[in-house]
């Protein structure tokens, strides 16, 4: 029987379950592939932790959070590189990994298969910033996490006369704070791709004041006023050697309660956009991303990964979900802040 490995890294996101349920149910029903799953990403790879993922394993599982895998940071590349995980492929007797991950992984992912590891991605992430495809799984899931807990913030924010500021996550990209913002009704959105000075969201959050609202402030967590330098201590690296963002809520919360007089209160709604059940849409893209992988290794299209394009899913070279940061392009934040005034 042919066999594939699954394997889900980088931080968990809401549809990774989702995806593993439909490459093994595509896999048997179609194919009659057996599988394994690897834990807790690239570190069961490199260390051989493997868990055989029969098709009982994966019953039910689409509407759960989180990853029945496991996951972890663990860079393949430095962690005993391409011999390993081709020792690790071989002992399994595996034709080829499915890799579910972000940036760095589909980075690894890409690095292992230019050395002939046989490997086919899955683009995952909340961010949504992921270059060859229209749209991540998990994307939906933490806007609607935050939309709910933003719409929260507005009702003790009303009661109080405060001004509410929410941090949301979303890396370098202004996606989940441009669609939560949005969504919720925000009187200002801030994101990194459209620096704006600090007198500009005064001047928003003082004209909400003076149209008898509570202003709300949406900002992106890599979100820097204009003219400021990153203005909070960074936090470190993770282990693709990206710097750990966060800490602009707070600082928003000194500055424009100091600039507006409006007593004013930041929350930073950290992990919680990754966790609980994915939407019924993150359920479906992430199924039949999931269902489309197992096709691709079928074809032997390694190097590829799989991706929305408009309502379809299309197989992409793995090198162009690496090659640039898909962005909130400029369009999208005048037609959000039409809305601010
Ligand atoms: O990439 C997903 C993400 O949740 C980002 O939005 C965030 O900056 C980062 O991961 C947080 O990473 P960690 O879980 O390692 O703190």
């Amino acid at each position: 029987m042919k066999k594939l490995g699954i394997l889900t890294s980088g931080g968990d996101c809401p549809g990774v379950n989702a995806v593993i349920r439909g490459a093994v149910l595509g896999g048997e029903v179609v194919h009659g592939y057996g599988f394994v799953g690897f834990r807790d990403g690239w570190r069961g790879v490199l260390e051989q932790d493997v868990v055989p993922l029969p098709r009982r394993s994966v019953r039910g599982i689409s509407r759960l959070g989180g990853t029945i895998l496991g996951t972890s940071r663990t860079n393949p590349l430095e962690g005993g590189g391409t011999g390993a995980v081709r020792e690790s492929l071989r002992r399994n007797g595996l034709m080829g990994l499915i890799a579910i991950g972000g940036e760095g992984t589909l980075a690894a992912a890409k690095a292992l298969c230019d050395q002939g590891v046989n490997v086919v991605g899955v683009p995952k992430t909340i961010d949504n910033d992921l270059g060859a495809t229209d749209y991540t799984f998990g994307f939906d899931s933490a806007v609607q996490t935050a939309t709910e807990a933003i719409d929260r913030l507005r009702t003790t924010g009303e009661s109080h006369h405060r001004c509410m500021i929410a941090e949301v996550m979303g890396r370098n990209a202004g996606w989940i704070a441009l669609h939560s913002g949005m969504a919720s009704g925000a009187h200002a959105i801030l994101i990194p791709e459209h620096p704006v000075s600090l007198d500009q969201i005064a001047t928003w959050v003082l004209s909400a004041r003076d149209r008898g609202r509570a202003p709300l402030v949406v900002v992106a967590e890599a979100f820097v006023p204009e003219g400021q330098e990153t203005p909070y201590a960074p936090r470190g690296l993770d282990t693709f050697g990206r710097p750990r963002l966060g800490g602009i809520g707070r600082l928003l919360e000194q500055q424009l309660q100091q600039a507006t007089g409006i007593e004013t209160r930041a929350t930073v709604l950290g992990h919680i956009q990754r966790g609980g059940e994915p939407t019924a849409y993150d359920r479906v893209l992430a199924t039949r991303l999931g269902l489309a992988a197992v096709e691709a290794a079928a074809n032997g299209s390694w190097g590829t990964m799989v991706s929305l394009r408009g309502t379809d899913i299309v197989t992409v070279g793995l090198e162009l979900a690496l090659g640039s940061l898909k962005v909130v392009p400029e369009a999208r934040y005048r037609e959000a802040a039409v809305l601010f005034g």
